[in-house]
């Protein structure tokens, strides 16, 4: 890493309290690159002189490391397996479920468990989290408002019973919304939930390097009651689950055995 970049993440974690060399190098480097340029700023010290002063810049440069792109649902044929094994295996032995979205993006994952739960008369005795790293997505989770790219996979007859359509933007009722606690969490950083039932962490491993994922798998089981269950993303794999006391039970699904 140059010596800019390791000045600017020292920065980022001293004034943004950001871990970024857990993040996939290349990958970040490159869109910090871009996201400077658009800003003006002709080098990172500049840069970080800039975010500070400059409220917008900040968002923009939070924004745009932190990839926010999720849908209700999303991989639907996957996300129906989830639903079937926490059903069929989880809730009847926990009937009073704690699950846990994390980096949860706008809450679409979470708001979905929560129709999920709804449908199967167990959200009175759950409890479900949505977690994320920045706080600017997190209200637009509480707000639940979204565009149709996002709520393509929801059932025609939920998006009737659980949406209200003004000006093409779809607002999720409040007796869904009140089913779900958004608070920020980092997963680098901050110690995680105990006691969960299910843990659904999709689409943000991809972005950190090595030593912080297995950190992250062994939290996430060390968070997970045995029996519980862990979700991953579509493009993610587990190569030793055994090293964390998983074991798989769907495609993209590992049970904690131990
Ligand atoms: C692509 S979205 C995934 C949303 C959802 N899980 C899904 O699969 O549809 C990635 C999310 O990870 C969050 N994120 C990035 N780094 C994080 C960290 N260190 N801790 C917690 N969340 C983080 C981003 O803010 C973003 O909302």
């Amino acid at each position: 890493m140059t010596q800019q970049f390791e000045a600017f993440y020292d920065w980022s974690k001293r004034e943004l309290n950001l871990q970024l060399d857990g993040y996939k190098q290349k990958q970040l480097q490159r869109r910090i690159n871009t996201v400077m340029i658009k800003s003006g700023a002709k080098n990172l010290r500049e840069y970080a002189e800039a975010i500070k002063k400059n409220a917008d810049i900040k968002q923009e440069f939070l924004d745009y490391i932190t990839i926010n792109v999720t849908e209700f649902y999303r991989n639907a044929q996957i996300f129906a397996e989830f639903e079937q094994i926490l059903l069929e295996k989880v809730a009847p032995r926990y009937p009073n479920l704690k699950i846990w979205s994390a980096a949860c993006s706008t809450g679409a994952e979470a708001y979905s468990v929560a129709m999920v739960l709804k449908k199967n008369r167990l959200h009175e005795q759950s409890k479900i989290i949505g977690t994320d790293i920045d706080a600017t997505i997190l209200r637009k989770a509480k707000e639940g408002v979204y565009r149709d790219a996002e709520i393509k996979n929801v059932p025609s007859a939920d998006l009737k019973k659980y949406f209200t359509v003004t000006n093409n933007k779809y607002h999720l009722n409040q007796e869904i919304k009140d089913l779900v606690q958004f608070k920020k969490h980092d997963l680098i950083l901050d110690r995680y939930e105990k006691g969960c039932h299910a843990i659904i962490c999709r689409n943000v491993t991809i972005y950190f390097n090595d030593e912080v994922k297995n950190k992250i798998y062994q939290d996430i089981s060390d968070s997970l009651v045995v029996g519980g269950i862990f979700f991953i993303g579509a493009t993610e794999t587990i190569y030793n689950p055994k090293q964390y006391g998983f074991q798989k039970v769907g495609s993209f699904i590992y049970e904690k055995i131990e």
